[in-house]
């Protein structure tokens, strides 16, 4: 194999460790915002105001976060993955059925960031090894958001 051949082998497994890193976190996210979704039309309790506004403010965040992976993914030349079943089975984020107690929303949701958390992680070190910063520079936002919207759901826990 030629210098430039092998250069160009190493630059397509580049792209594709980051394409499944993104889509992976794709996935989780649109696990989570249908669980964040089915949270905020079947919440109900004393605090139901402020948990049903919180829950649509973090689905609608979401939705737009979706929209910004698929199109970094789209951008690096791979294909976005889709489809509630794909996204689900890939996401593995368990999924609850309502009626559930307030807490009981909220912990399943804690569980569903934590694990798309260690995703983004994952996606910004591979983002880091093939020197993709525009895809680290969005795992870290994402990294961020999630973190932050862990410390409101927890405290909402304490
Ligand atoms: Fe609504």
């Amino acid at each position: 194999m030629n210098t430039m051949t092998s250069e160009k082998n190493s630059s397509t497994q580049m792209t594709t460790r980051m394409v499944e890193s993104l889509n992976q976190v794709l996935a989780d996210s649109y696990a989570l915002l249908g669980l964040t979704h089915l949270a905020h039309w079947n919440v109900e309790g004393a605090n139901f105001f402020g948990l049903h506004k919180a829950f649509e403010e973090q689905y609608q965040e979401l939705f737009e976060a979706v929209d910004e992976i698929a199109e970094r993914v789209r951008a690096i030349g791979g294909y976005a993955v889709g489809g509630l079943h794909r996204l689900a089975s890939m996401a593995g984020i368990e999924e609850f059925t309502p009626p559930l107690a307030q807490k009981d929303y909220v912990a399943a949701l804690v569980t569903a960031h934590e694990k798309l958390l260690q995703d983004a992680i994952q996606a910004r070190e591979t983002a880091g090894q093939v020197n993709d910063l525009e895809s680290q520079d969005l795992m870290i936002g994402r990294i961020t958001h999630h973190e932050k919207t862990l410390w409101m759901l927890k405290s909402f826990l304490k």
